[in-house]
């Protein structure tokens, strides 16, 4: 039947999702199965600073041209993610933007020209920065640094202005981007997302202040039923966002279980799928035209695969719209309906 996408669109919202090359490759019912829900593609990790330049000077584009290519048969648009971040850095990146200043804008410099050049036209939005905050002392992985920007080797390679000078250099490139700033963390009722929201705020309103090329906020939404969600923070949170005249996108939308999650299959399925329906709702009343889940099928979650993440006693979560075997779940209604409520 219809997928997520098409009832999507006829509420003028876009769904699509995470996907990656060697599953393309590899499994038919993969393919089927986002050639059915999905009207947006976003690479999981083929455009990432480690799969496109695994060396200093020597770019690797097949794995990211094999899923343009993908796209393209399948008339399906491909955002970018993600251009300026700490983590999927090869070896190399670390120690070159600690040589000082001007090797690190050259170092960015000749990645950006080779990102941008080569998806021009085929790329129309990039998350340009992603997960510039710092997360607050409270936090289940806090920053070591002081904050508001997170401590990493792009901040201290070129001050708390490699966000403006990512974006500007962005825009130079080619002027007809959308250029996204993507966050996690962002979504819940807690003090540590509260904190991290007034910071996040922050740093757009002195981007925006300053006229620095910005057009839109990426909120992840890598949820979690051990969070409480409750609309209203995050309804005034995407208002404000709105007010400076900036686009939002929800852009890796999954949902960790509780470590404490029932062991009932069904009830564990039926609280994700409340959880995905009420942010939904509140993030497409809120001006998401955007929304992309980090993946459709839990068989390849990264939920299911990270160590970080993983459950107790071989369990997994259950935190995208389809099981492991592509059949569609509570969570497939739970946004259906959010979509539907337009
Ligand atoms: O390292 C190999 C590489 O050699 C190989 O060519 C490639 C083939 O696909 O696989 C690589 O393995 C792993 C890669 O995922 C692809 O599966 C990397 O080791 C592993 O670190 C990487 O993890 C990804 C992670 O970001 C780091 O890039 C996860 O799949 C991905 O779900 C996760 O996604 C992030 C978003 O980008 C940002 N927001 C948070 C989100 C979850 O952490």
């Amino acid at each position: 039947g219809a997928g997520l996408g098409s009832l999507a669109r006829t509420h003028s919202v876009v769904f699509g999702t995470a996907i990656q090359a060697r599953y393309l490759e590899q499994d038919a019912a993969y393919r089927d199965a986002v050639a059915t829900e999905a009207s947006l593609l976003v690479p999981e990790w083929e455009a990432k600073w480690a799969a496109l330049q695994p060396e200093e000077g020597r770019f690797d584009t097949a794995p990211l041209d094999a899923i343009l290519a993908w796209a393209r048969s399948q008339r399906i648009p491909v955002r970018g993610h993600a251009l300026v971040w700490h983590n999927a850095m090869p070896d190399w990146l670390p120690a070159a933007l600690a040589e000082g200043r001007q090797r690190a804008l050259g170092v960015l410099a000749a990645h950006l020209d080779v990102a941008l050049h080569h998806a021009r036209g085929q790329i129309r939005d990039w998350d340009v920065v992603n997960e510039p905050i710092a997360n607050p002392p409270g936090s289940d992985v806090p920053d070591p640094g002081p904050g508001p920007l997170r401590d990493t080797p792009w901040l201290r390679a070129l001050g708390p202005s490699y966000v403006e000078t990512a974006l500007r250099m962005a825009r130079e490139r080619d002027p007809t981007l959308r250029l996204t700033l993507n966050e996690y963390g962002v979504e819940e009722d807690t003090p540590d997302a509260a904190e991290k929201r007034r910071r996040l705020l922050a740093l757009l309103r002195d981007l925006v202040g300053r006229g620095v090329p910005l057009d839109a906020v990426g909120i992840q939404a890598h949820l979690q039923l051990a969070r409480p969600f409750r609309p209203e923070p995050f309804a005034g949170f995407l208002a404000q966002i709105r007010s400076l005249g900036l686009a939002v996108l929800v852009t890796e939308l999954d949902i960790r279980e509780t470590h404490a999650a029932p062991q009932d299959l069904a009830r564990r399925d039926a609280l994700v799928a409340e959880r995905a329906e009420a942010f939904l709702a509140c993030a497409v009343q809120g001006g998401a035209r955007t929304v992309l889940s980090w993946g459709l099928t839990d068989r390849y979650s990264w939920l299911a695969t990270e160590p970080a993440v993983a459950l107790p006693n071989g369990r997994v979560h259950r935190g995208l719209p389809l099981d492991a075997d592509y059949h569609r779940k509570p969570m497939w209604n739970g946004m259906a309906r959010a979509f539907a409520r337009g």
